[in-house]
């Protein structure tokens, strides 16, 4: 458990470590920040230094002669200066920190000069934010499961005379809140698929509902899911014991008269590939295929508990997809609500098929922009490794809004195309489309077949998250395998809409 306050005093004070931030070269980073030897020299009576150092690769510690720790946590240098820096520094200073098990640390923050934090940062306060969400995020561990858990508990005094107190609680709120929902993302994304399966997804949604009421949930049952000729979430549910559901969240902020935003988010919460099935190896992983569900839950969440100022809808397709006798087969053809039908070519692209349901639905909303998230395709991967998500479409507004955001976050996507030559590769001779394309392109081909579903009335822009909602721990404040990839990506961008 992590706890910020603000503190005036830097020293002395109650507190078991100091943490401060250092580079290792003459970058532009180091031309615009505050040294922490420089702090430390003017704000730490000589009288109480020592000389005991140990070192170790991007961490320096020292010690007080009172024998408290004055800790040095050295940044990467990244391509530039960018707000990732210190959420990364602060995530690996707080693991250290809590393997000490300290539990008071006056958080030194160094001062930026202005045109840097403008142009890289937005505002002082956005600045302080990255080291906060780097702090409680890089302190997350999935384990529900473990009968030892971590009682690391560490209250952090934040030292940075740049903000008032008023606004340094501010934005430990602010960070609170977001911070709260991407560990929930993660939690949901890391529980195993005989625990969290469509109906248990529903009832979790239900429940944070009832906490925060202002997030009202509707939730479409498998006789509603047919009367609603959502044939694709049908299908692709059909071979599992776990009925589907379709789970729609509300929050409106403003005025119902106007448009709403809807995030759309892939709820497969195991994909074992159906008839098509995947091989063994790393299957596991597919509990988490869910991710797109899993952010677009927290998002709402988070712009209801933050109260922002617009209205949001979620509409999450969640269906669990496996081999049985009932499954839908390779050369199935479904029909979707929106009348168009779909050559089944291979039963693991799925999740297209119940987005298309979903795109569908949202359509109803007469919204002003839909965004879906979806571990959609390991061909993103393939393209883009973890470190990014694919992004399309045809909107170059938007993909400037987005990217703007995910600048600012840490939360990488790139563009990618959505041109016409590659509708044609899914084409199907006996159907109005087919569920894959060829063996190349595999991630826009998945894009340009939920874009048949898209209304032309609304913006849309598609996040092929199957690479960022996973990953291995080598961005510090990512956990290892399940991120909540998004969820800040998505307030930040709703904070400008
Ligand atoms: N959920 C997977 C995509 C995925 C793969 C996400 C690896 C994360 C890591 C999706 O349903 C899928 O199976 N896609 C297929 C599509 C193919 C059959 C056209 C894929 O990518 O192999
Ligand atoms: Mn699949
Ligand atoms: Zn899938």
């Amino acid at each position: 458990m992590i706890k910020f306050k603000h503190t005036s005093r830097i020293f002395p004070t109650e507190t078991d470590a100091y943490l401060f931030f250092t580079f290792s070269d003459k970058s532009e980073i180091k031309k615009s920040l505050r040294n922490a030897e420089e702090i430390l020299k003017e704000k730490f009576p000589k009288k109480f230094h020592d000389s005991v150092m140990a070192n170790s690769e991007n961490q320096n510690l020292s010690f007080l002669k009172d024998g408290r720790l004055l800790f040095f946590q050295k940044c990467d240098k990244l391509e530039r200066l960018n707000p990732d820096i210190f959420r990364r520094a602060s995530a690996s200073a707080v693991k250290k920190l809590i393997s000490m098990k300290l539990n008071r640390v006056t958080l030194v923050i160094s001062t930026i000069e202005k045109e840097s934090l403008q142009k890289n940062f937005d505002s002082h306060e956005y600045y302080l934010q990255t080291f906060l969400e780097g702090l409680a995020l890089g302190s997350y561990k999935y384990d529900q499961y473990l009968s030892e858990k971590s009682k690391a508990k560490i209250d952090f005094h934040i030292f940075y005379p740049e903000l008032s107190k008023r606004k340094i609680d501010a934005v430990i709120k602010l960070s609170n809140v977001i911070t709260k929902y991407v560990m929930l993302a993660r939690d949901l994304q890391n529980s195993p698929a005989s625990e969290l399966y469509p109906e248990t997804l529903a009832l979790k949604v239900k429940s944070l509902s009832k906490q925060n009421p202002k997030v009202k949930v509707k939730v479409f049952n498998l006789t509603e899911i047919k009367k609603r000729k959502m044939r694709g979430l049908e299908a692709v549910g059909k071979g599992s014991e776990r009925k589907p559901q379709f789970i729609i969240l509300e929050y409106f902020g403003k005025d119902r008269k106007s448009q709403p935003l809807v995030i759309v988010g892939k709820g497969v919460t195991f994909d074992s590939g159906g008839i098509s099935i995947k091989p063994a190896q790393n299957m596991w992983e597919m509990k988490g295929d869910m991710s797109g569900a899993a952010t677009t839950i927290a998002t709402i969440f988070t712009a209801a508990e933050l109260k922002l100022k617009i209205n949001l809808v979620g509409l999450i397709p969640a269906a669990e997809n496996m081999p049985s006798g009932s499954s839908m087969r390779p050369g199935d053809i479904i029909r979707t609500a929106s009348g168009k039908s779909i050559e089944i070519d291979n039963t693991d692209a799925e999740g297209r098929l119940i987005l298309a349901d979903a795109l569908e639905y949202a359509a109803k909303y007469k919204p002003k922009l839909v965004i879906d998230l979806a571990t959609l395709t390991g061909a993103c991967v393939v393209a883009l490794g973890n470190f990014a998500s694919g992004l399309f479409t045809r909107d170059d507004d938007l993909s400037r809004e987005i990217v703007r955001a995910s600048n600012l976050t840490g939360e990488r996507v790139w563009r990618l195309p959505l041109w016409d030559d590659y509708h044609q590769l899914i084409k199907s001779d006996i159907a109005d489309v087919k569920n894959v394309g060829g063996r190349w392109g595999g991630a826009i081909t998945a894009a340009c077949f939920l874009e048949k579903f898209v209304d032309k009335k609304y913006k849309w822009a598609h996040l092929d998250i199957a690479g960022p909602a996973f990953a291995e721990e080598t961005i510090p404040y990512t956990s290892k395998t399940m991120t909540g990839y998004g969820v800040r990506l998505l307030i930040k961008f709703l904070e400008n809409t």
